[in-house]
């Protein structure tokens, strides 16, 4: 089963190769080591995103660097990450400015060196990968797409996920298809591909059953789950047409709301993975949230950034306005219930929640 859904996903997204994993923060630990990230390098990245995508370079005892997401698309700034690109390469202060505050000044003699691009394809939006793939490969460094949140996007034509060295994609069960817990590594290079296949399955190499040539991973996709995964894939067309029909419910109910801004996954190539709208800065969201909450309406704050979280705080020393349009973003949006079987009295009732608990704030 196994075989048969990697079989069908390359077919179905178009790439060379595919391989299944136990999750989507798998799928991107082997893309970060297949692109050789190692100790002290750099990896330019999202604080806009869930934790995951930038842990994976921690594991590798790499450094994430983050730069500032565009306000519209809530997706890593390409003018931005050019800027950062170009700081890193040159070294010394430039270089500084954009390392977390803990490792400024660097008493590294050595400089430190980028070794990928890691956008994240945010809510099910494709980042803007032209002008990444360009500067990635001006530089000759990968660009790894976390299409985690991006079953079923587009970017101009192509699969969100295969456009960059390697994708990832996740299968939590609040993903546009789900294997219980599973995800996907991507690519065409054969050679990636055969470096995942063995880290995934504890570093063997073919069929030298207990003899491991690298340090590897239980990271296996187990026969069940590909199982689930290979017949959820099989409906993909059907559990994306319905999610957004539940999209366009709400769009109906909220559009025209002044204090409402509508999701920014509302773009062309974009496949719902959740419902985010972002609230009029003068509202007090987490209020919000409490009363819908007691209406027995579940919400989420989502994405806290990265970079405020406890453990990149106290690592890094970051602080709060060091990425003003992710934490503006982090704390307007709010994520509304969302999965296939909401009914449109269900949307109303939510809607109509809302929009009282805003006018009571
Ligand atoms: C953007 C993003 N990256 C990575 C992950 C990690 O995926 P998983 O939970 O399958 O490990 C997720 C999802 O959960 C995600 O939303």
């Amino acid at each position: 089963m196994v075989r048969a859904f990697e079989t069908a996903w390359s077919a179905r997204f178009g790439c060379r190769q595919a391989v299944a994993v136990s999750s989507g923060t798998a799928a991107l630990h082997l893309a970060v080591i297949a692109a050789g990230v190692s100790d002290g390098d750099l990896v330019i990245t999202t604080p806009f995103s869930f934790v995951a995508s930038a842990n994976v370079v921690l594991y590798e005892r790499a450094v994430p660097i983050f730069v500032d997401i565009d306000p519209e698309s809530l997706a890593i700034d390409p003018r931005r990450v050019e800027e950062a690109a170009d700081a890193i390469a040159r070294g010394g202060r430039d270089a500084a400015a954009w390392l977390p505050p803990s490792l400024r000044p660097s008493r590294r003699r050595t400089p430190r060196r980028l070794a990928a691009v890691l956008p994240v394809h945010v809510f099910g939006r494709a980042a803007d990968l032209d002008p990444l793939m360009a500067l990635a490969s001006r530089l000759d460094v990968p660009v790894i797409e976390d299409a985690c949140e991006a079953i079923g996007t587009t970017y101009r034509g192509r699969a969100a996920g295969t456009i960059g060295r390697a994708g990832a994609f996740g299968f939590y069960p609040n993903k546009q298809m789900t294997t219980g817990e599973g995800g996907m590594f991507v690519t065409d290079d054969d050679g990636w591909a055969a470096v995942a296949r063995s880290l995934r399955n504890q570093g063997r190499e073919g069929h030298r059953w207990l003899d491991c040539d690298r340090l590897g991973y239980n990271y296996r996709l187990d026969e069940l789950s590909a199982a689930l995964g290979h017949a959820q894939l099989a409906r993909i067309d059907e559990l994306l047409a319905r999610r957004a029909s539940v999209a366009a419910m709400y769009a109906e109910r909220l559009a025209g709301h002044e204090r409402v801004r509508m999701p920014s996954i509302d773009a062309p190539g974009a496949s719902w993975f959740v419902y985010v709208v972002r609230l009029d800065p003068c509202i007090d969201r987490d209020q919000v949230m409490r009363r819908l909450a007691d209406l027995g309406i579940p919400t989420r704050a989502y994405f806290p950034p990265i970079h405020l979280q406890t453990h990149y705080r106290q690592r890094f020393g970051y602080r709060e306005g060091m990425f003003p349009i992710a934490e503006a973003a982090g704390r307007q949006a709010i994520a509304l219930p969302f999965h296939n079987h909401l009914t449109g009295d269900q949307v109303s009732f939510i809607c109509e929640a809302l929009d009282a608990a805003m006018r009571e704030t």
